[in-house]
């Protein structure tokens, strides 16, 4: 194996990727442990897929062409081997370009990373195709039945690619230290319309519609929907899918879209790829959003009807930067991504909105960070992470996020906004359309700001806040006054003044979760219902406020929120609502008994990433 520094450089020549006969491909740092792709396989560089939709059977059949780099010398690390990964599939055969069969096998499956399918490639072979079909251990996928739609009408599937499911619904080079370009065809019942991470080339008249990627893209950022879908324009370059009944609302709620880009643009550099539409899918959907290129997927409960979950869309937005142009090189760098995301949705929304809801949100992403970091295990606490013998999903909580963007913020601090600014946006354009890993960073850092001032390089112990758990006392703290006058009112109450004498006037969103959260575990049930017949938290359709009044209720055993509970639960499959809930009703035997009753229903409707979550905390076999 080659370490790194010296496998040689790509040569990338000045044409278009399908006529450059001899390329080496990019070197990979050896680090990706989630990847049955090792150094001596070749290397792919294209993806054509090519699927047909099965709702009936629930299954996506065909095949994908892959085109590989040919190298220019056969030096090592470069055999006549392709491994690729897969997860869940059938795989039905292996050709080349001249359509002759290829001699290939599907090792065992390990059930973290899945098989390594290896194809033995003939003398000159620069392109193979994988004919496949997708199964129900396609974690990838969720099939919705036409009423766990909004309009009830037709079916809907979507993907979920990231951190490693790519694999399960295409045989393909699953790491995010290797990038694709990539094209598709794909074919679904009519009335359906089928969008994917990519330009959109619409449908032909053959009734397939096409779709071309024509940036070089870490695979797990694939990503295809389909089902009754409409388009509303918020800019020339910027609009909404989303069901049709939900298309108008979703447009007026999401309509700074184009503000943020513009505030993006002037602090990280120029928008790269086109278009930026955000899907707003059914409520199943796992995540709160998605960063899929060209379109963020995002669930349905950021639509508060008032604007204020919208920091969503900044932060999925801020993955066009951090993420989508520099992407984490392996699952272990996943702060890279995330990390220097909400740091950089920070920044959108201080541009855009102000200082103050900035400010706002930050104290609380501090305080989710504090609260979350004490049921962690001391490796999760770290923002580089040891991952073996882990799923990269075993690492997922808000250290990598929130930390990592506290990390940021103190180097800001100590450098400078100017300053820090100038080498952040060096960091994307000097790393466009590659993956790079934590030691990159550390390097550039060093290069780039630490090495020039060595004073106040001495302010910060990279060390301590990279492999470390725990929140270095260094980190910066946000003091909104905004949520200071929350904290004021909730004491009132909380030495008993009445919850109509409460000064509410005026509150966002965050007051109110904050308010919600800083509520006396002590609080009786009459003080919870007085609570709720003044402001109204059972019946409230803001998801954020829902949820944190949903565990104070179950946890003071608040039954007039026990219906409201299940409905949720039916309806919502986001994780991040989920896993709260159903770990406080675990808390206590009728609780548990509860959370399964409801479970059993509610499992069938969730996304296999929820799903898994979920069955741990209840401790559930299938
Ligand atoms: N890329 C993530 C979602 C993700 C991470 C999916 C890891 C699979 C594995 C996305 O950008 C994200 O962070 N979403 C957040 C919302 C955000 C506002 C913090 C979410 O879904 O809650
Ligand atoms: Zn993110």
């Amino acid at each position: 194996m080659l370490p790194r520094a010296l496998v040689p450089a790509v040569l990338f020549l000045a044409c278009a990727h399908q006529s450059v006969p001899f390329e080496d491909p990019p070197g990979m740092s050896e680090g990706d442990l989630h990847t049955h792709v090792a150094q001596g396989s070749r290397r792919v560089r294209h993806v054509n897929l090519d699927l047909t939709l099965d709702f009936e059977a629930r299954r996506a059949r065909g095949a994908v062409e892959l085109d590989l780099f040919v190298p220019r010398a056969q030096i090592v690390g470069h055999g006549s081997t392709l491994v690729l990964d897969s997860q869940g599939l059938v795989i039905e055969g292996v050709t080349g370009a001249d359509g002759k069969p290829r001699v290939w096998s599907l090792g065992p499956e390990d059930p973290r990373i899945g098989a390594a399918l290896t194809i033995m490639l003939e003398p000159g072979d620069a392109k193979v195709r994988v004919a496949y079909h997708t199964t129900d251990k396609s974690a990838a996928l969720q099939w919705l039945a036409p009423e766990q739609t909004r309009d009830r009408k037709q079916p809907f599937l979507f993907t979920q690619g990231e951190a490693i499911f790519t694999r399960t619904w295409i045989p393909l080079q699953d790491s995010p230290e290797i990038r694709i370009t990539y094209d598709a065809t794909i074919r679904a019942p009519a009335p359906l319309t089928v969008v994917m991470s990519a330009e959109q080339l619409g449908r032909g008249a053959d009734g397939a519609w096409r779709f071309h990627m024509p940036e070089a893209i870490p695979s797990y950022l694939i990503a295809l929907a389909a089902g009754d879908l409409a388009f509303s324009p918020i800019s020339p370059r910027s609009g909404v899918w989303a069901e049709p009944s939900l298309v108008a609302a979703a447009r007026d709620e999401l309509s700074d879209t184009e503000s943020m880009i513009q505030a993006a643009e002037a602090l990280f550099g120029p928008y790269r790829w086109g278009r930026y539409d955000v899907l707003v899918l059914p409520p199943s959907f796992p995540f709160g959003g998605m960063e899929n290129p060209r379109l963020t997927f995002a669930t349905p409960t950021v639509l508060a009807g008032d604007k204020s979950l919208v920091s969503l869309v900044a932060h999925e937005l801020a993955h066009s930067w951090s993420g989508n142009l520099v992407t984490n090189g392996t699952w272990r760098d996943f702060w890279l991504n995330e990390g220097v995301t909400v740091y950089c949705e920070q920044r959108i929304m201080e541009r855009v909105f102000g200082l103050e809801r900035a400010t706002m949100e930050r104290q609380l992403a501090r305080q989710d960070l504090e609260k979350e970091m004490r049921e962690l295990e001391p490796w999760q606490q770290v923002l580089h992470p040891d991952l073996r013998g882990r799923h990269p999903d075993d690492y997922f909580s808000s250290v990598p996020y929130v930390k990592g963007a506290l990390f940021l913020r103190r180097l800001e601090a100590i450098f400078g906004r100017e300053r820090f600014d100038q080498v952040l946006r060096g960091w994307f354009d000097g790393h466009a359309f590659q993956s790079a890993i934590t030691d990159d960073f550390v390097r550039y850092l060093g290069r780039e700001l630490l090495e020039r001032d060595p004073q106040k390089a001495a302010q910060i112990d990279l060390d301590l806040w990279l492999n470390k758990p725990g929140l270095p006392g260094d980190a910066p703290r946000d003091e909104s006054p905004a949520l200071a006058k929350v904290d004021a009112q909730r004491d009132r109450f909380a030495q008993g003044a009445a919850a109509g004498s409460l000064d509410t006037t005026g509150w966002v969103t965050q007051q109110w979760e904050r308010f919600i959260q800083g509520l006396p575990d002590t609080v009786s049930l009459q003080r919870l219902g007085e609570l709720d017949r003044a402001f109204g938290f059972t019946a409230s359709h803001n998801s954020e406020i829902l949820c944190d009044w949903l565990v104070l209720a179950t946890r003071r055993r608040y039954e007039a929120a026990d219906g409201r509970l299940a409905e949720f639960l039916m309806e919502v499959g986001r994780r991040k609502f989920l896993k709260p809930i159903y770990t406080e009703l675990a808390k206590t035997p009728e609780g548990l008994a509860r959370a399964r009753a409801i479970y059993a229903k509610a499992r069938p409707r969730y996304h296999a990433v929820s799903a898994g979550t979920i069955d741990k905390i209840l401790k559930w076999t299938t």
